[in-house]
């Protein structure tokens, strides 16, 4: 009896798995039998496709990184600026192979307004970089304007929301 006690509390120790009810150790699991994803392969890869949701996703990782891009020129924190352009252009490369239909309407914001944008930041000059972002935060109106989102107006924000600051 002793023996067996000191078995479960080693067993305890030791195999923590085999102390959980397998209820709870599958609560986590995306496949298998307990797995949230139900249903066939793809009945499965559509309901993760769904958890990365849309254009709108992107946007609002895009409009956070619009506004640090702003700050970040403020503070000519230049390091800060150029990784949320490389990072705007990731979110938006990513949530066109998503939507291809907003493709068309993203040529211009991709092709020319974030590389001027980049230059701008290798330049490193406050008030030319200031002057580029009016020309993003237009062809950002410009955009939601294609795409039937004209009730989405971007403003250059007014005031800082995270907490990342230069020094
Ligand atoms: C390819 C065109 C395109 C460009 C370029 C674009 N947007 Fe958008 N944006 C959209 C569309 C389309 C929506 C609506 C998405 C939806 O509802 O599915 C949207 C929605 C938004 C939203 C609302 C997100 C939400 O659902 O809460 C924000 C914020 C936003 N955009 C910010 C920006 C900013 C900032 C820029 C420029 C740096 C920008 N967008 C550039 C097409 C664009």
């Amino acid at each position: 009896m002793k023996n067996n006690i000191y078995s479960i509390i080693l067993l305890c120790l030791f195999g923590p798995l085999a102390c959980h009810s397998p209820n709870e150790r599958q609560s986590d699991e995306a496949v298998g039998p307990g797995g949230w994803l139900k249903g066939d392969t793809n009945e499965k890869l559509d309901e993760v496709a769904h958890q990365l949701g849309g254009f709108s996703r992107t946007m609002v990782e895009v409009g956070y990184r619009y506004s640090e891009l702003y700050w970040a020129g403020q503070d000519e924190n230049w390091k800060y600026a150029d990784h949320q352009i490389e990072h705007i252009i990731e979110a938006m490369e990513d949530g066109l192979k998503r939507r291809p239909e907003r493709k068309a309407s993203s040529h211009e914001f991709m092709e020319e307004v974030l590389p001027a944008m980049e230059d701008l930041v290798q330049k490193g000059d406050k008030t030319e970089f200031l002057e580029g972002f009016k020309s993003l935060t237009a062809s950002c109106n410009h955009c939601h304007n294609q795409e039937g989102e004209e009730f989405i107006v971007i403003r250059e924000p007014e005031i800082r929301t995270s907490p990342v600051r230069f020094r």
